[in-house]
């Protein structure tokens, strides 16, 4: 069994096609998927969708593109949002730099305070971090100071040096259809290179499909993809990487119900 820690089942390429995307995630073994939030206001869309499915949580929370539109929420806004029984999450948040959508000032305060809300819940932070290893790093290292918090880098594809802070703090570490990449072979190194008990793997979907289906709108099945391609980087076969991953997933994410025995 297999868990997408992270999708957008929101978006247009799955939301009208949820059932079917559903089915053939379960065929190729992904019985969980975790919808993640880029925009606060559009809570209600995404928890109307783990409603409406029971394989699927949610997340709450401002995507760094967002960051400039929804500024001001609060950390005591988003724990209450996240008292859902089904929010297992908050974010994602961070910062872009590839993309700068948002001033990095105000980007940074938003990732701030989407850190108090996990502090304040016991929900882990998904954290985006594109071009902004430095900054990531310093914030984390400051906030990790004014006391404990749990995080993971999803879709990670940052240096080896933001790789290595995270898992010293403490964090979990996702790779998504990026790892399985013709030119990814240095994130298949920092993948080797890294603690499995701290690893995750995503699609992201819509975004980056893996290879062999690289171009098309990505779906959760093809998780099974990175997590093939995470085997091979470890060393273990594919089913180990499997339930490790997904215990990885449990314990991290420790609002979903466990498995059933
Ligand atoms: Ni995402």
């Amino acid at each position: 069994m297999l868990i997408d820690t992270h999708c957008h089942l929101d978006f247009p390429e799955i939301v009208a096609d949820i059932p079917a995307v559903s089915e053939r995630a379960r065929q190729a073994g992904v019985e969980r998927m975790i919808t993640i939030s880029t925009r606060v206001k559009k809570y209600d869309i995404y928890r109307g969708i783990a409603e409406a499915n029971d394989n699927v949580w949610f997340s709450v929370g401002t995507h760094p593109h967002q960051a400039h539109e929804e500024p001001d929420t609060s950390a005591a806004d988003l724990a209450a949002l996240a008292s859902h029984p089904r929010c297992v999450a908050i974010g994602e948040a961070g910062l872009d730099y590839h993309y700068d959508k948002s001033p990095r000032d105000v980007a940074a305060r938003v990732f701030r305070t989407h850190i108090d809300a996990a502090r304040r819940t016991g929900l882990p932070l998904v954290i985006h971090a594109r071009d902004a290893d430095e900054d990531v790093a310093a914030i984390l290292r400051d906030e990790m100071g004014k006391g404990r918090f749990k995080a993971l880098l999803h879709c990670f594809t940052a240096s080896r040096m933001l790789a290595e802070t995270g898992i010293e703090l403490g964090l979990y570490v996702s790779f998504s259809g990026v790892l399985t990449f013709k030119n990814s072979a240095g994130l298949r190194e920092i993948a080797r290179d890294l603690p499995l008990d701290r690893l995750l793997v995503e699609t992201d979907a819509p975004f980056l499909a893996p290879t062999p289906h690289r171009g098309k709108p990505n779906q959760p099945a093809w998780v099974a993809e990175t997590a093939r391609v995470l085997a091979d980087a470890k060393g273990v076969s594919a089913d180990e990487i499997a339930s490790r991953t997904t215990s990885n997933a449990l314990a991290l994410f420790d609002k979903m119900p466990g498995l059933p025995a």
